[in-house]
């Protein structure tokens, strides 16, 4: 039976580091390490409000991170600014790869996009992008108001994608979405874009590793 494929969208479909040009404007040469914090505290505050359950969706946890982000770097953030970069957190630039990635898969396999953020904040993202129209379907975590890696959104995105007798697969270039899908019985191929990065060593391998997903066609058909 065909597996079904849930792809990441942040970091994996999606560059978060695409906010770091607009952040010159204020940080200057640091742009790069605003935007990494960003993206770090992001996903800190994600996974603290699930443990915590006191959930507040993918969106306001991005807000929190930048005000820690730009405090951090003694930088100011009038309120208009604020939204001003959140509205274009709403249309970072998809990874070059992952159009064509998805438009050679349509048809082929079931796909969704699979993902901490909201169903608006995805509609937007991937259809600024010419990537909505490629899914079958998105799954939010929203829908069970916690996050990934929360073992019970590994499982939901079976139910949602209807994968119950064929393999769900994640694809993602986040290790702790790889690690958290395979912990809860989901195949995951790790997107691996960097070369310097490392996989964490908790004994838990993904399935496969690519480097692009230009790789991922050949490696599904022969998983
Ligand atoms: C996602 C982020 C967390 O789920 O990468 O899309």
């Amino acid at each position: 039976m065909n597996t079904t494929l849930a792809f990441d969208v942040y970091g994996t479909l999606v560059d978060p580091m695409g906010m770091s040009e607009l952040l010159q404007q204020e940080a200057g040469t640091e742009a790069d390490r605003v935007a990494a914090l960003w993206r770090e505290k992001q996903l800190e505050f994600s996974f603290r409000k699930g443990l915590m359950r006191v959930y507040e969706d993918f969106g306001t946890c991005t807000r929190q991170a930048l005000r820690y982000a730009m405090a951090t770097h003694k930088l100011t953030l009038t309120k208009a600014r604020e939204d001003e970069l959140m509205t274009a957190y709403l249309s970072l630039p998809a990874f070059p790869d992952a159009l064509p990635a998805l438009q050679a898969l349509k048809g082929h396999y079931p796909l969704y996009a699979f993902s901490n953020g909201s169903y608006p904040a995805l509609e937007k993202v991937l259809g600024h992008n010419q990537l909505l129209e490629q899914f079958n379907g998105l799954v939010s975590v929203d829908d069970l108001k916690t996050f990934k890696p929360d073992p019970a959104v590994y499982t939901y995105a079976r139910r949602a994608t209807g994968a119950w007798d064929n393999p769900l697969c994640l694809v993602s270039s986040n290790a702790w979405d790889v690690i958290g899908a395979r912990a809860a019985g989901l195949k995951a191929i790790w997107v691996q874009r960097d070369a310097n990065k490392v996989f964490e060593d908790w004994g838990i391998e993904p399935t496969a590793v690519i480097n692009s997903l230009s790789e991922l066609k050949d490696v599904i058909e022969n998983l």
